[in-house]
């Protein structure tokens, strides 16, 4: 059983500007963002809020934030004296934050690449900026993670950071910001925060806390998705995913993700497949693979979501993903034949996640699983 430590997060369910305005911060602040935002005149609402005069306004965030601009960006506000970090956008953009805060208020000189590696920080002390997210989309859980992740495209590589002092302080939950995500990216999101639902359920490192919440997640967000398509403003919708987002985020903030992710890194890296993506398409059959294995949480979550069995719940699992047409995206950012599981195998196996899953796999399971979840 993992021992955790209390979330210190402080998450206001509420419209965004005033929950801003209630809880800013003294002093000058970074405003971290992306350039879509600051078009849509988000920027100029939120310096409505703040005083513009205590605003530097960094709006260069991407999907999939390359690591290499993350230090540039570092060398270029390194003189600046910032008391907090607001970031309004979706995962990246936090993560994003997430380093300008240990990076900045650490002052250090050193290759933050001694700091980002594959297994993380996550001892030692750092004094970093406390942050203010406000999430755009639901699916990271990175508004209440001590996680963040960058990415090497020309090393093919992903950058893990895990430090508690990097966990946000205040997440401000509004869900019509997330209303401005069309379907196929709202699909995306709420298809990593499932991916971490399960990860967190079929990992070594669960508990009965990390296991209630991911539970509570599946269940709202199983209820929310089918209908998102046809009620794509619809705020209670948005809402059921904001908090199904949120409570996957804690419960991997306990057991952090396993083999669902670990296969997903090389995809993103090599094909460019959004994160939700990667991370989800083998979701139906590793719930096959780690039932082998089960110790009674798979056959309780069935029962717990409303279903009879273990195969009537896999059943339910495989027709969701046919009707959201997992398969079809994903195969349009592969290559029409299937060599290239055997080119980048050894790359699904990042030991810091593959490790965590319940039924530890070998080499010729993860190709099993990829090839049977594409191809069959
Ligand atoms: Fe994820």
């Amino acid at each position: 059983m993992n021992n955790i430590h209390y979330m210190p997060t402080k998450l206001i369910f509420d419209g965004w500007r005033k929950s801003l305005k209630d809880n800013l911060i003294n002093g000058n602040c970074l405003l971290v963002t992306t350039p879509g935002f600051r078009k849509r005149g988000l920027v100029d609402e939120l310096c409505k809020v703040v005083n513009p005069d205590r605003i530097c306004i960094h709006d260069k965030v991407t999907a999939n934030p390359e690591i290499y601009d993350v230090s540039n960006w570092l060398d270029y506000y390194k003189n600046e004296d910032f008391k907090y970090i607001i970031s309004i956008g979706g995962g990246s953009t936090i993560d994003v934050a997430k380093a300008f805060s240990f990076f900045l208020a650490s002052n250090s000189s050193k290759d933050i690449l001694d700091d980002f590696n594959d297994k993380g920080r996550s001892k030692g002390k750092s004094n970093a900026y406390p942050i203010i997210a406000i999430p755009t989309t639901s699916g990271s859980g990175s508004e209440v993670t001590p996680f963040a992740t960058l990415w090497g495209k020309r090393s093919h590589k992903k950058y893990s950071l895990c430090h508690d002092s990097i966990r946000p302080s205040i997440a401000i939950l509004d869900p019509i910001l997330t209303t401005t995500l069309n379907y196929e990216s709202s699909l995306i999101s709420a298809l990593d925060l499932i991916s971490h639902a399960f990860e967190s359920i079929w990992n070594r490192n669960a508990n009965s806390l990390s296991i209630l919440n991911a539970t509570n997640s599946l269940s709202l967000a199983f209820k929310a998705l089918p209908k998102l398509k046809e009620n794509i403003n619809d705020i209670n919708l948005r809402s059921q995913l904001q908090v199904a987002s949120c409570l996957s985020g804690m419960a991997i903030s306990t057991t952090k993700t396993s083999l669902a992710h670990s296969i997903s890194y090389p995809l993103t890296t090599h094909f460019g497949i959004p994160h939700g993506l990667a991370s989800s398409f083998t979701l139906p059959k590793l719930f096959k693979f780690n039932l082998a294995e089960d110790d009674g949480r798979l056959v309780k979550l069935s029962e717990q979501l409303g279903y009879k069995s273990v195969v009537e719940f896999e059943l339910f699992l495989m027709d969701l993903f046919i009707d959201l047409e997992i398969n079809s995206i994903i195969k349009s950012y592969l290559p029409n034949n299937q060599n290239w599981i055997e080119s980048i195998c050894d790359d699904m196996y990042t030991p810091e996640r593959a490790e965590n899953n319940l039924r530890a796999p070998k080499t010729e399971d993860i190709k099993a699983l990829v090839y049977q979840s594409l191809y069959c």
